[in-house]
């Protein structure tokens, strides 16, 4: 049904970084970053679209779920940021998959800013000790290079197809960036983790219950 969605997930670059962060997982005792947290991710996110009314693109919740997390093996073996690391991989992969340049930039707005304001909580499989939360800046745009959405809303949107700050509402890469985020929190089962006690999110930031 989404023919870019299916291009992502028989990506060879995709399915390749998938693998390698199985591979560095193989032991985690925390959450993991594999297909079924990307699909948690995408489906409480467009659970949250709908909810919302949002109007964001499905396409683009699912795109940017399944790229949220795949600078992870990036992390794992330099240290660097995932959400950072992970912009120039799933650039590359948006590129292939059929997204254009201004639905890539959305995106990619989504994976840099999916972790800003989180903690600085992850520690690399090499030891090289926690990485810095966030190397993004406060809206959230991070290394990626972002084209700015008109103040006025993207061009020729009717007045019903404009979010609240102004952005093409199929298209709002804020709305996109905060979806995504608040789904990657709350896909989480910290409430039936065994690993709750060593687990370094914050006793508040973790999901004491179903969040949906
Ligand atoms: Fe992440
Ligand atoms: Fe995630």
């Amino acid at each position: 049904m989404m023919r870019r969605i299916d291009n992502i997930l028989s990506d060879e670059g995709f399915c390749s970084e998938l693998d390698k962060i199985g591979h560095y997982e193989a032991d985690r005792i925390y959450c993991r970053h594999d297909l079924n947290h990307l699909l948690d991710v995408a489906r409480i996110a467009y659970i949250h679209a709908l909810e919302e009314n949002s109007g964001l693109d499905k396409e683009l919740i699912y795109a940017a779920a399944l790229l949220h997390d795949i600078g992870r093996a990036a992390q794992y073996e330099s240290g660097i940021p995932h959400d950072r690391a992970g912009a120039a991989i799933a650039a590359d992969i948006l590129a292939v998959c059929g997204f254009n340049e201004e639905e890539a930039e959305v995106i990619l707005y989504a994976v840099t800013g999916h972790r800003s304001g989180a903690e600085a909580s992850e520690v690399s499989a090499n030891g090289a000790g926690a990485a810095k939360a966030s190397e993004v800046s406060a809206n959230g745009a991070g290394g990626a290079e972002i084209s700015e959405v008109p103040a006025n809303g993207a061009g020729g949107a009717e007045a019903s197809e404009v979010s609240a700050n102004g952005a093409d509402s199929k298209t709002d890469r804020e709305a996109l960036r905060r979806i995504i985020k608040l789904a990657d929190d709350e896909s989480r089962l910290c409430f039936k983790c065994r690993a709750w006690d060593s687990c370094k999110w914050s006793e508040a930031r973790k999901n004491k219950e179903l969040k949906i």
